[in-house]
């Protein structure tokens, strides 16, 4: 169940958080994989670590808001994997800052992340999917990062929910029409929780900031309660999901939702 023999992974926004970890876990899983990121050391760190595992990986430089690194990085995947399988557009960012407090400047920033990213992520890499789907037994795979935010309002940051919904139904969009044209590609989106990472971390002082008290360990405290598992996420439940979507196993599954947040939106 969930291998990934013989088939090669794009993934955005991995040389932290949960792309990395999705990344080292594909590659167990079996596939080849190529991580694309702002942060070229902690990047090339991490495909390090999964060579000296004993699996295949190489990093590029990639910024997912400007079309010539995606071309650059979609080349460079192909070139040196001979093909592209599984695209998983992972890169993202959040403010943590109400309307009144955010700027022209950071909705610009941040959409050209999350959705500009994802759009280009998804259109690049199309052409390689699609050519391996043809073959493939259950076809090629995109994974989308949306959010909790990308299904219920996030009041601590109603532009990252603005940009998270946006992929919603993105990725249910394209599924659709991957799928009505023929192009044996599946697209599903994984909503997480509150998962331990630089950004799950964002959420707290978010959410301290609009406390009397200004207090993280507060505010950790009531994002956990949020969580009915009693716990926040980690990055490896994050990646399970992610890689189930990606493998063969999920090949009747397409323009789904896979919510990973511990029974947050079930209240
Ligand atoms: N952590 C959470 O609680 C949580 C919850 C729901 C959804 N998500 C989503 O999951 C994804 C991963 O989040 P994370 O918690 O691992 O975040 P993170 O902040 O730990 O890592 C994000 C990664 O994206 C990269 N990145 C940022 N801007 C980029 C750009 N322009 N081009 C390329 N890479 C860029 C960063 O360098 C970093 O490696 C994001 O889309 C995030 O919105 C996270």
């Amino acid at each position: 169940m969930n291998r990934l023999d013989g088939k090669v992974a794009f993934i955005s926004g991995a040389a932290i958080g949960i792309g990395a970890a999705t990344a080292a876990m594909m590659a167990r899983a079996g596939a080849k994989v190529v991580l694309g990121d702002i942060l070229d050391e902690e990047g090339e760190g991490i495909a390090q670590a999964i060579r000296a595992e004993g699996g295949e990986a190489a990093f590029v430089h990639l910024d997912v808001s400007r079309q010539a690194e995606w071309e650059q990085a979609i080349a460079a995947t192909t070139a040196r994997f001979g093909g592209l399988d599984i695209l998983v557009n992972n890169a993202g960012i959040l403010f943590g800052k109400d309307v009144e407090e955010a700027r022209l400047e950071d909705w610009q920033k941040m959409s050209s992340v999350n959705q500009t990213g994802t759009f280009l992520g998804t259109k690049i890499a199309l052409p390689a999917l699609r050519e391996r789907g043809r073959t493939s037994p259950e076809g090629s795979a995109i994974v989308n990062l949306s959010s909790v935010s990308g299904l219920v309002g996030s009041p601590l940051d109603p532009l990252y929910s603005m940009t998270k919904g946006g992929i919603t139904l993105f990725t249910k969009a394209t599924a659709l029409s991957f799928g009505r044209q023929g192009y044996r590609i599946r697209v599903n989106a994984v909503h997480p929780g509150v998962i331990e990472t630089a950004q799950g971390k964002q959420t707290f002082v978010a959410r301290a900031k609009k406390l009397q008290s200004g207090n993280l360990d507060e505010a950790r405290s009531i994002a956990l309660a949020n969580h009915p598992i009693g716990r926040f996420g980690t990055v490896e439940d994050v990646a399970k999901a992610i890689i189930f979507l990606a493998s063969d196993d999920a090949g009747f599954i397409t323009g789904s939702s896979l919510v990973v947040d511990g029974g947050l939106t079930a209240q």
